[in-house]
């Protein structure tokens, strides 16, 4: 059911126009900020950017490619210092037509990289760690941050929990099964109550390509991951762990939520595999009542799921050994919608259900290889490209954005996915036991949901559904990642828009309650070519951090002549995946 204010938006700005252009826009009375951008340093030894004559070696030490998770932790670690702190960022994947020059002017440019472009893409795929500083109201870099950091598709990684050693997490270069150079296709991401990241492998498929896609042993297997004979990158061409002729395991190996502590350059990131191996597209948590910490991830394909793990034993704020493999025990579980608004949560267990012997799920290892068959086999409830799934610490609902499923029959309409055809996607709420109080039982097995908003054009596309005041500009399309400000406010971005409304992406804000419930409002509009991701606010809610990714990656655009040469806008100089801040002129609460 659809549960909508009448009355008006608690939001204070001045929303912007729907617009499309090589810049980018922010109400009256904010402004952007340029915090990093690709090509600049990390580490101390980065050379200046020159992407005329880029090598990997520079690529390793800058800031990488198409930024989208962004995560602000404080210094010191621990405090709500709003002004020093580190950014977190994944680096998703490679526009290889506007990173090099002479690519021409599509996708395909991927498939004819060199070994050298092939490296420098390597290098910036992963993430990084930068301690950024706001003096004088400017955000900026701190010069030789020594606690700054690149992973790359090479850091050395750690693999735990129970798939951890398993004879197919096993390649030539790692008989234990335990260890994997680097995390791949790193999309959303969350972080831990004890100060940890998460990063999210997502469409790691894209990577691995060989006959064995249609012949080997595992074929079934690939094709539910839509790993296929041909890869999109020329990765196999120049690396051995990319061809699954010759390491057919090495797939396996990503799909994960991968832990590491941004406190400490020299952690060894963590890949867990009791939260399961889909296209995770984050990771963000909530601690239930009784301690125990609830984690929940959207599987990012069309009729794919929503899952949720949750921690065996409580969290320990005051040991933080105690939370060191709090992430290695516990339990996974998927998502059932069920038509008169309940919800259930299926446990995936082996030997419950049909998680069993009989289906080829030999121990949890397998059931967590193969998660999304197994969730197949559970009767989970299919949806429309799950992206987001983000607990609302106010209310204590947990939203997720479904960003669009154009496949969907109108035979496959139920009430959680109510359109075919889903060009504009929608936003859910998952209701705990308990939610609205201050005991909210996020590790429960049973629950309620609601539908938020059916976006698209109100009175225009079919089945779009809003606050009834939601304006000419207020209307979104593709929603995909979200963040809440202290007052429980949603704050939602988009991914496709320009695609499905021929608008550009943004960022919107609304209530969540209240009389201005889902009346969302335009706050940034992108340039040109460009997804939003990343909300992050500060602790004190006066910065808005985006992560603008892949600008100027229009139909025809090219490094030489790009769409926009966003955010530089120099002669010479391709669009630049950056880090921007937002802050109310004069200082303020962002929205207030
Ligand atoms: Fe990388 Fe689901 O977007
Ligand atoms: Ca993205
Ligand atoms: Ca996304
Ligand atoms: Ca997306």
């Amino acid at each position: 059911a659809l549960a909508q204010g009448n009355g008006s938006s608690s939001l204070g700005f001045r929303e912007i126009p729907h617009q499309m252009g090589p810049r980018d826009a922010v109400p009256e009375g904010y402004e952007v900020q340029t915090v990093i951008r690709w090509g600049d340093a990390v580490l101390p030894d980065a050379p200046a950017f020159d992407p005329l004559n880029q090598t990997a070696e520079a690529q390793a030490a800058q800031f990488g490619y198409n930024n989208d998770y962004v995560d602000f932790f404080p210094l010191p670690r621990g405090s709500r210092n709003a002004e020093h702190g580190l950014l977190a960022v994944n680096h998703e994947y490679a526009d290889t037509q506007l990173m090099f020059p002479g690519m021409g002017d599509d996708e395909t440019a991927r498939l004819r990289s060199s070994r050298e472009q092939a490296a420098i893409e390597m290098a910036a795929h992963g993430l990084s760690v930068v301690e950024i500083r706001r003096e004088n109201g400017r955000w900026a870099p701190v010069r030789g941050g020594r606690l700054n950091r690149r992973i790359t598709a090479f850091t050395p990684m750690r693999v735990s929990g129970p798939a951890a050693g398993h004879d197919r997490m096993k390649t030539s270069a790692d008989p234990t099964g335990t260890r994997v150079l680097g995390t791949l296709n790193n999309c959303a991401g969350g972080n831990t109550p004890w100060g940890t990241v998460l990063t999210a492998e997502e469409n790691f498929n894209q990577y691995f390509g060989g006959a064995a896609a249609r012949t080997g042993g595992q074929a079934a297997m690939y094709k539910r991951y839509g790993i296929v004979e041909k890869a999109s990158y020329s990765w196999p061409q120049h690396e051995d762990r990319f061809n699954l002729d010759k390491e057919p395991n090495e797939p396996n190996r990503f799909g994960w939520i991968v832990e590491f502590d941004p406190y400490d350059p020299d952690s060894v990131p963590v890949k867990r595999t009791a939260l399961g191996r889909v296209k995770h597209e984050g990771c963000t948590h909530a601690i239930s009542a009784d301690g125990r910490v609830a984690f929940y991830s959207g599987d990012d394909e069309r009729f794919d799921y929503v899952y949720k793990f949750v921690t065996a034993r409580a969290w320990n704020p005051d040991d933080p050994a105690a939370n060191r493999d709090l992430l290695d025990e516990g339990t996974l579980y998927v998502a059932r919608f069920n038509e008169d608004g309940t919800m259930n949560w299926l446990p995936l267990v082996h030997g419950q259900g049909p998680l069993t012997a009989a289906n080829g799920f030999n121990s949890q290892a397998d059931v967590l290889i193969e998660t999304r068959r197994a969730a197949d086999l559970l009767k989970a409830t299919p949806m429309d490209r799950p992206e987001d799934v983000q607990p609302n610490p106010v209310n204590g609902r947990v939203y997720a954005m479904l960003t669009n499923n154009t496949r969907r029959k109108p035979e496959q309409v139920d009430r959680i996915n109510p359109r075919a055809a889903n060009a504009h996607g929608h936003v859910i709420e998952m209701i705990p036991p308990g939610a609205g109080t201050d005991k909210v039982d996020h590790a429960a097995t049973e629950g309620r949901w609601e539908i938020f908003l059916v976006a698209g054009r109100p009175g225009v596309d079919a089945g779009a559904q809003y606050h009834q005041n939601t304006s000419a500009e207020g209307w979104l399309s593709c929603p995909d990642n979200c963040t809440f400000d202290a007052k429980g406010r949603v704050w939602i971005s988009t991914d496709g828009a320009p695609g499905t409304s021929k608008v550009a992406d943004g960022l919107y804000a609304a209530d969540t309650e209240g009389e201005g419930r889902a009346l969302t409002r335009l706050f940034y509009q992108a340039p040109t070519g460009a997804e939003v991701c990343g909300p992050c606010l500060t602790p004190d809610d006066q910065t808005m951090f985006l992560a603008i990714q892949h600008p100027g990656d229009d139909k025809g655009s090219s490094f030489e002549n790009p769409s926009t040469r966003w955010p530089d806008f120099r002669d010479g100089m391709p669009p630049r995946p950056s880090i921007i801040a937002i802050t109310r002129r004069g200082g303020g609460v962002i929205g207030s």
